[in-house]
């Protein structure tokens, strides 16, 4: 595996230490190798210490085990790779060659672009200039990691170049929320059970509620965020993505084109929100100074490397509707943001109230209506809601949880995202990944609301960091006569 940026953020605290996991759980093959590739001129030992720093601070198990370590930084090393320079490329392909000879393997090659997305297009072309994506007697996989492309017409740009080079079948384009095992579990959830399905349609729910929220600000990243904003961010991708595990049909079979060209179809349902429409259904937000976790924390505008005056949204709140069949007028409200009060990703499935007042208004009052809460993270797992009686004489009713935990019910840690995701490039099962047309399906939700927004409408709200997000978007789901769940 060759990791282009890999003196990077996401090399060191994801890629390096969900593969240093993969080799202690013995998932990798014999004699495979990891090829570091950046800029920093550095040696193979350097590069080693380096990874071996990173596998020790962020490894998803502790303490990290010496003989593992020992062996795995065995077949890590390390090339300069200058993108704009095709002979850096060229001695790539010769540090390739040399370790299928010393290591005994077969030539397949995964090359991992954790790097920023401009760089992909040239990247991928040097990767061909060089003959890097051909022969050596085994596969050649592209990972891409998001955003893939700024808006529809760069997607398409992009997904044109990428594919000039790799057949679609090699183009793993990484969104790491399918790679948690609470998001792959909403299929489990739905198709492995009889009984929700049933009632997983417009008649029965009333409306559906998607909320990512983070504690954490923009960090060390607000020069790419500063660009990109929460719609592009999380919207675009993440949040689009549990809606469409949640809305798509079931497909014939676990495979990836199936389970793909249903989330797709959900895709393309989505009603687009154009014109007037963008000012009534989207809220944008912006985070001032405020506490968030007991700590005084800065404006968004004070974060380094965002420019004073920003109009970047770092909350966006949505109300979309998927036209079809199954889910004809049901809302799906979706909401993601920094600096809220807390870290918390959650599907709430709101129900319709009975038809039938049987135990009269007022007892009927104190009930909220069912509810599946799918709690992707953190206490990852499933509440139900449901009105029970107090137990007293008279008839007075109350809301009550049935949970399921993944903790109490399975006793195991689960794994990093990136660990299932990059075992699953290597096996060659793009399930978990987005495709071509997914993408651009995602962004052609996107691209009418991105053009309002730099339109000035709505205008930018603010909220005070650590609250649940500006005014509007209360109101935003006041006007239909419903509220937020407070997750
Ligand atoms: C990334 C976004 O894709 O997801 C980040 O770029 C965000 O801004 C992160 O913080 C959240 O991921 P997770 O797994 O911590 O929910």
């Amino acid at each position: 595996m060759v990791i282009f940026g890999a003196t990077g953020d996401l090399s060191g605290r994801k890629l390096l230490p969900a593969i240093y996991n993969l080799a202690k759980q013995r998932l990798l093959p014999a004699g495979f190798a990891v090829v570091g590739a950046a800029i920093s001129d550095l040696s193979d030992d350097a590069y080693r210490k380096r990874a071996e720093e990173v596998i020790t601070k962020f490894s998803r198990t502790q303490p990290v085990d010496p003989t593992v370590l020992h062996s795995f930084l065995q077949g890590v090393s390390y090339v300069k790779v200058d993108f704009s320079k095709l002979d850096d490329f060229k001695a790539l392909q010769r540090k390739l060659v040399e370790l299928d000879h010393s290591r005994h393997v077969a030539g397949s090659r995964v090359y991992y672009c954790a790097t920023p997305p401009p760089t992909y297009e040239t990247i991928t072309e040097q990767l061909k200039a060089a003959g890097l994506t051909t022969g050596g007697g085994g596969f050649h996989r592209i990972v891409v990691e998001k955003p893939f492309g700024f808006d529809l017409k760069s997607a398409r740009e992009l997904n044109r170049i990428v594919q000039r080079v790799f057949h679609e079948d090699s183009v793993y384009r990484i969104d790491h929320y399918l790679g948690k095992e609470t998001v792959q579990n909403i299929l489990a959830f739905r198709f492995a059970n009889s009984i929700f399905e049933p009632v997983w349609n417009c008649n029965l729910i009333d409306s559906v509620q998607i909320t990512a929220a983070e504690e954490i600000g923009v960090e060390m990243r607000g020069a790419y965020y500063d660009k990109a904003g929460a719609l592009r961010d999380i919207v675009q991708n993440h949040a689009l993505q549990l809606l469409a595990l949640v809305a798509m049909e079931p497909p014939i079979a676990m495979e990836a084109n199936t389970v793909r060209d249903e989330k797709v179809k959900v895709l393309r349902a989505i009603r687009p929100i154009v014109d007037v429409e963008v000012a009534r259904s989207t809220v944008r937000g912006q985070y001032t100074r405020g506490w968030v976790l007991g700590e005084r924390v800065a404006a968004y505008r004070e974060e380094p490397a965002v420019a004073p005056g920003s109009l970047t949204e770092t909350f966006a709140a949505l109300r979309l509707f998927v036209d079809n069949w199954r889910w004809a007028n049901v809302p799906f409200y979706v909401r993601v943001g920094k600096r809220m009060p807390k870290r918390v990703t959650e599907i709430r499935i709101l129900f319709k109230r009975p038809p039938h007042l049987t135990f009269g208004r007022q007892a009927t009052q104190e009930v909220d209506p069912n509810a599946i809460t799918l709690r992707i993270q953190p206490e990852e797992g499933i509440s139900l809601r449901f009105g029970a009686k107090v137990p007293s004489a008279g008839v007075r009713l109350r809301s009550v949880n049935m949970d399921f935990l993944y903790m109490s019910s399975f006793l195991v840690e689960t794994p990093e995202a990136y660990e299932r995701l990059l075992l699953d490039c290597m096996i060659g099962d793009p399930t978990l990944f987005t495709r071509a047309d997914e993408v651009e399906a995602a962004w052609t939700v996107i691209d009418p609301i991105e053009t309002a927004w730099r339109d000035d409408r709505p205008q930018l709200t603010t909220y005070a960091a650590g609250s649940w997000g500006p005014a509007s978007a209360t109101k935003l789901l006041q006007a239909d006569g419903r509220e937020w769940h407070r997750p």
